[in-house]
């Protein structure tokens, strides 16, 4: 897949904005989308999800159904997602009918921990040191040269913590061989003891223009997100660190749109985590 962008084009109201997702983020990008006078269209499998009370129209039907897919290609101007782990053939359809301006591309990147991290690498970022295993003896093997305590994760489909487990000692191996076995595509990570978590949402124009929003400081309970406070109190050496980090991927990813880097913060070195992609909007209608 190449990270070619879409034509550039201003939408103006009342033109039609189709989301794939209708959780909290779609929400409120219907909010601030109703309010310029933007129309909302949301495709999610569950009737009146929170996207759908504020939408113009929901497309009731499930993310990789082509029918449903090409039914809101048809009705909306332009098309965004709202999560990373939305359909992959869906969103290339999308990009072949010139839809959806930010590209398949960060969507294959981010779906899959692999590829994140090859990215992240060939960027020359600091990232924790990672083993990819796709079974119960390599993950065996990857045990002996990474320290613990450290993390496994499937590399595709996990979120809020789901699809993975801590490996606090060598007395959780067995555990995390067996995590291996049943998953056959995972990253051990080691784990790094941050000092904060922080994440740097931005905008990128089609044009290469980034806007970056104020640094976000996560806590997290259970693995999912608890609190998010802005801005984060980093210093500015960490804050000039995560805005570099993330300028030097966005540029290398050809990002359009709104995107989402986390990072951890121990003793002044930023480590990437992972990216999300967000919704496109602000960069297409601008
Ligand atoms: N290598 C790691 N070192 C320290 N903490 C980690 C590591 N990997 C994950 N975590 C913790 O688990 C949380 C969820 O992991 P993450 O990789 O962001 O997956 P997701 O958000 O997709 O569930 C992180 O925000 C962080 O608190
Ligand atoms: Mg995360």
């Amino acid at each position: 897949m190449q990270k070619n962008n879409q034509g550039s084009k201003v939408i103006l109201p009342p033109g039609t904005i189709g989301i794939i997702g209708g959780g909290q983020l779609g929400r409120m990008m219907a909010v601030a989308a109703k309010q310029m006078g933007y129309q909302i269209v949301v495709l999610d499998p569950t009737p009146n999800c929170p996207t759908a009370q504020l939408a113009d129209q929901q497309i009731t039907a499930a993310y990789d159904d082509m029918d449903a897919i090409k039914q809101l290609a048809e009705c909306s101007d332009v098309v965004t997602y709202e999560f990373e782990n939305v359909d992959l053939e869906a969103a290339a359809y999308m990009e072949q009918q010139g839809k959806l301006p930010q590209g398949a591309f960060a969507l294959e990147v981010t779906q899959n921990r692999e590829r994140e991290k090859k990215i992240m690498r060939e960027a020359d970022l600091p990232i924790p040191n990672f083993s990819i295993v796709t079974n119960g003896r390599a993950c065996e093997d990857a045990l002996k040269h990474i320290s613990f305590p450290s993390v496994i994760k499937t590399c595709s489909g996990g979120y809020d913590g789901k699809g993975q487990i801590k490996i606090r000692a060598e007395e959780d191996a067995k555990e995390a061989i067996h995590f291996a076995e049943q998953n056959e595509h995972c990253i051990i990570e080691e784990w790094v003891s941050f000092d904060k978590e922080i994440s740097v949402i931005f905008t990128r124009s089609q044009s290469g223009e980034i806007t970056f929003f104020p640094i976000a400081e996560n806590d997290h309970k259970e693995h999912i997100l608890y609190q998010t406070t802005v801005p984060a109190s980093v210093s500015e050496i960490v804050k000039e660190k995560a805005i570099h980090a993330a300028g030097v991927l966005a540029n290398q990813m050809n990002i359009v749109g709104t995107f989402a880097i986390e990072m951890f913060v121990k003793d002044e070195t930023v480590y990437l985590n992972e990216m999300a992609p967000r919704l496109i909007t602000q960069a297409i209608i601008r």
